[in-house]
């Protein structure tokens, strides 16, 4: 599983990317280049075009125009299906898991379709609960510290835990790119800086390069080696968390970023 660090080649390329919806612009000039194992959050008022830019490189939205590189591959407007085997994951803004399935139930039916996309539609009579499922699903849950919710109904869990699953779920398949789609949205303040600790040291542990879209300003600033800010479609700030956050068209265009001298936009 292990790869060596690719030096300053990009493990993602995106040059020139728009799409449009009709007479929207949803995203635009969008380009970006990420090298491997980096931790890239994404920020932005609702409607700047975050989740578009991610549903782009998911394959789940076509780009109207641009293309997007993976590990030097082309993958511009390929199914999501075909960019999941590649080594891209994601999570979604409201958790994908089974409510009626304890979590270790859930984690294997994860790891046996994340083996089936690898080998594609041959494997489709391997069991759900092979020996290797089983393996991959344990060692997951303990990555993301949920063995003694193992046994646990789905809908039985607290939120964090919940969350903690849904990213389980989509690294148990050891994605190389993870795209996570405002992961702390409904966790309390409290909860979430432990609940980002354990995410992001998990994919520290398996070398994952991540984007993260999130709205709040501290755990971009803890957790982010990089900060792209979006308005209107298209990437108007990008650096390290403190130039971004720093910059004074973010801080005038974006709110909840803040100002000098501490106070919030
Ligand atoms: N399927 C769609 N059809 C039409 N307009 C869309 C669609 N998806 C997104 N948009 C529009 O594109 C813009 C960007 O949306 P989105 O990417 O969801 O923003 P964000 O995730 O930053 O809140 C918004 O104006 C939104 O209304
Ligand atoms: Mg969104």
């Amino acid at each position: 599983m292990k790869e060596a660090v690719n030096g300053d080649k990009p493990i993602l390329a995106v040059r020139d990317l728009e799409k449009t919806f009709g007479s929207v612009v949803a995203a635009r000039d969008i380009t970006v280049s990420v090298p491997a194992e980096q931790t890239v959050g994404v920020i932005g008022a609702n409607g700047a075009g975050k989740t578009t830019f991610v549903n782009m490189i998911t394959g789940h939205l076509t780009p109207s125009k641009g293309t997007i590189l993976f590990e030097d591959k082309d993958i511009t407007g390929m199914p999501s299906r075909e960019i999941t085997q590649l080594g891209i994951s994601r999570s979604f803004q409201v958790a994908q898991i089974f409510p009626t399935l304890s979590v270790f139930d859930n984690m294997v039916i994860a790891a046996a379709v994340a083996r089936r996309a690898g080998g594609l539609l041959g494997n489709v009579t391997t069991p759900v609960h092979s020996p290797d499922a089983i393996a991959e699903a344990d060692a997951t849950i303990d990555l993301f510290q949920i063995d003694r919710y193992r046994n646990t109904t789905a809908s039985q869990l607290p939120q964090g835990v919940r969350k903690l699953l849904d990213i389980g779920m989509a690294v148990v398949g050891w994605p190389r790119l993870l795209l996570l789609d405002e992961p702390t949205s409904g966790i309390s303040i409290e909860e979430k800086f432990d609940l980002m600790n354990v995410v992001m040291s998990a994919l520290k542990t398996r070398k994952i390069t991540v984007l993260f879209v999130e709205h709040d300003m501290e755990i971009v600033a803890r957790f982010a080696d990089r900060v792209l800010a979006f308005y209107d479609g298209t990437v108007i700030a990008d650096g390290t968390a403190h130039e971004t956050l720093d910059n004074p068209r973010v801080q005038e265009l974006i709110s909840g970023v803040r100002k000098p001298g501490g106070a919030h936009a």
